[in-house]
């Protein structure tokens, strides 16, 4: 099965489309990714770089490191963000992350892409970049315990969301201290720190 081919030209009325409280959801990535005073962040998933915009203008002495599979979403990226204040690399999550150790690790709308063990890996593997004191921030959907409460369509083939519960077991397995941010309906934002 060909892969989704993410374009940045139409990526906002996509979210807008299809995850109408997208930008409240990157307010509460902003804010939780914020409170930490970070100054050196990865972003795994970084897009076109819409939310980390959001938290670089919240953060004016910090830099940036994002990830991201697509080439398309990157060139975006790039064109959108201060280059003195970001370093952008084309790579996937599965694969090894920069070795850090990072203040900040933050993800939006891109770990439900991997699967349950996909996300248990990905969470001890940043729980690794992230220095002692450092936090995560996952900002994403999950499957809600409501039914009624699912808003974003799944495909169950590239969106392989999680639950709320499921994620927050596999965080403390990678000796992390979750909490949830901020949830409604299929979206939630947690914060993980490392001690
Ligand atoms: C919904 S967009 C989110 C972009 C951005 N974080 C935001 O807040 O708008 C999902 C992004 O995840 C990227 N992505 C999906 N699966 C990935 C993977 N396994 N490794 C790296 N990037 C991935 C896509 O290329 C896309 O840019």
């Amino acid at each position: 099965m060909t892969e989704f081919k993410w374009d940045p030209d139409t990526y906002r009325a996509l979210m807008a489309e299809e995850i109408p409280d997208y930008t409240r959801l990157q307010t509460e990535v902003a804010a939780a990714a914020a409170a930490g005073h970070p100054t050196s962040i990865l972003d795994l998933g970084i897009g076109s770089g819409l939310t980390a915009q959001r938290v670089l203008e919240a953060l004016p002495e910090a830099e940036l490191f994002g990830v991201d599979a697509s080439a398309e979403m990157l060139a975006a990226a790039e064109a959108t963000l201060d280059s003195e204040r970001t370093e952008l690399r084309q790579g996937r999550i599965e694969d090894p992350l920069p070795q850090g150790p990072f203040d900040l690790v933050m993800s939006t709308l891109t770990v439900h892409h991997l699967d349950g063990p996909g996300k248990a890996d990905l969470f001890a593997r940043i729980a690794a970049a992230l220095r002692p004191g450092g936090r995560f921030v996952l900002g994403d959907l999950v499957v809600p315990v409501d039914p009624a409460d699912v808003v974003t369509p799944i495909d169950w083939v590239e969106d392989t969301p999680s639950s709320l519960d499921e994620q927050l077991a596999w965080l403390a397995e990678a000796v992390l201290t979750p909490q949830v941010h901020w949830q409604h309906r299929d979206l939630a934002v947690v914060v993980a720190e490392k001690d």
